[in-house]
């Protein structure tokens, strides 16, 4: 599978040289149509992959004498470190990056990373609709070469385990989990005691399966769509983060759209979130019930008080560092006050 990637990777790099169109973003087809590659990391059963063939759909109907929409799932044109590199030349036009990698090319990102940032699943998704809250962090990443155009739900994240259920932080001691790449990501398990590991995601099948990890954090898909359940049997709801997944756009194909263009492209964005969105809350529901049913993983229901603590001064960390981000963070509480979590 990885030298399948590897080949498709090379494949593509050779197909750009050749036609001598590094380094530009979407590649013209002989008959005039722009080929706009957009890249992800996750299965075509996926509710993002879902949503993009909604996108292509919508662009292609409107536009499609113009460009051609062509999507490469399951981490086809690399990592997803690679493909926000890719995004960034205009070798590909898009692709989805978690919030979490973000961090690393503009650090308004690490808001969002921020441990029980966010009081409920009610209060994320208000804050992420919210233009006075993403507006100012999008808007960052700019001078990094690449826009943030439209966010997606990737539900909350959990610990899960080989063989060690995690009721208490005092669990996690001595254990190697394996995290996102992001400094956010690795001072959280410092705080919780555990041995953070940071690697790209469609490296942590292996890792579990030759007990080179004790676990790893994901949300409930990661069990089923990656075989993560296949080897941990024991998923413990700390909800310790809800971390969204964002699509990035090359700015210099964005920059050139025309004003018409870009009404289509950010209708298309709009399909995209909702139809995501729309599919998330079943396609969670149904992972959750093969896991238990077919992988026979456990799913456990901590008190989330002790990790809460435990992770509380990454807060005002982050406001001491980033004062910048203050005004966005007093925002979030406020629709934190608003939907407050039930339990
Ligand atoms: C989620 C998220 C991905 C991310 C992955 C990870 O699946 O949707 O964007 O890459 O977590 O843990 O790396």
């Amino acid at each position: 599978m990885k030298q399948f990637k590897r080949a498709a990777v090379l494949a593509l790099a050779g197909a750009l040289a050749v036609g001598g169109l590094s380094g530009c973003s979407g590649s013209a087809a002989s008959n005039g149509v722009q080929i706009i590659r957009i890249g992800h990391n996750q299965s075509t059963n996926h509710p993002t992959h879902t949503g993009l063939l909604a996108f292509e759909e919508y662009i292609e109907s409107q536009l499609g004498d113009k460009y051609d929409i062509q999507i490469f799932p399951s981490e086809l044109l690399g990592s997803q470190n690679e493909m926000v590199q890719l995004t960034q030349t205009g070798a590909i036009t898009f692709c989805v990056a978690s919030n979490s990698l973000l961090e690393t090319f503009s650090e308004n990102y690490t808001l969002f990373n921020l441990p029980y940032l966010f009081s409920s699943p009610e209060a994320y998704h208000a804050s992420m609709d919210d233009p006075d809250i993403v507006g100012p962090i999008f808007e960052s990443t700019m001078q990094a070469g690449f826009e943030a155009v439209t966010w997606l739900d990737a539900g909350t994240r959990n610990f899960y385990t080989i063989d060690t259920p995690i009721n208490t932080p005092a669990d996690l001691h001595g254990l190697k989990i394996r995290v996102q790449q992001s400094p956010t990501n690795v001072r959280m398990m410092e705080l919780l005691g555990g041995s953070a590991t940071p690697m790209g995601f469609g490296d942590v099948y292996t890792a579990l399966q030759a007990q080179m990890l004790d676990g790893a954090e994901n949300n409930e898909l990661a069990l089923t769509e990656n075989g993560h359940g296949d080897v941990c049997k024991y998923y413990s709801y700390t909800m310790h983060q809800m971390i969204p997944d964002i699509l990035i756009g090359n700015l210099d194909f964005m920059e050139g759209l025309s004003e018409e263009e870009r009404a289509i492209f950010d209708e298309g964005f709009e399909i995209l979130n909702q139809t995501q969105r729309d599919a998330w809350e079943t396609a969670v529901e149904e992972a959750k019930a093969y896991a238990e049913t077919e992988q026979g993983v456990n799913f456990i229901y901590p008190d989330i008080t002790p990790f809460q603590e435990a992770v509380a001064p990454m807060h005002e960390e982050m406001l001491a560092d980033y004062p910048d981000l203050a005004p966005i963070y007093e925002l979030i509480q406020e629709h934190n006050a608003e939907y407050a979590s039930e339990s």
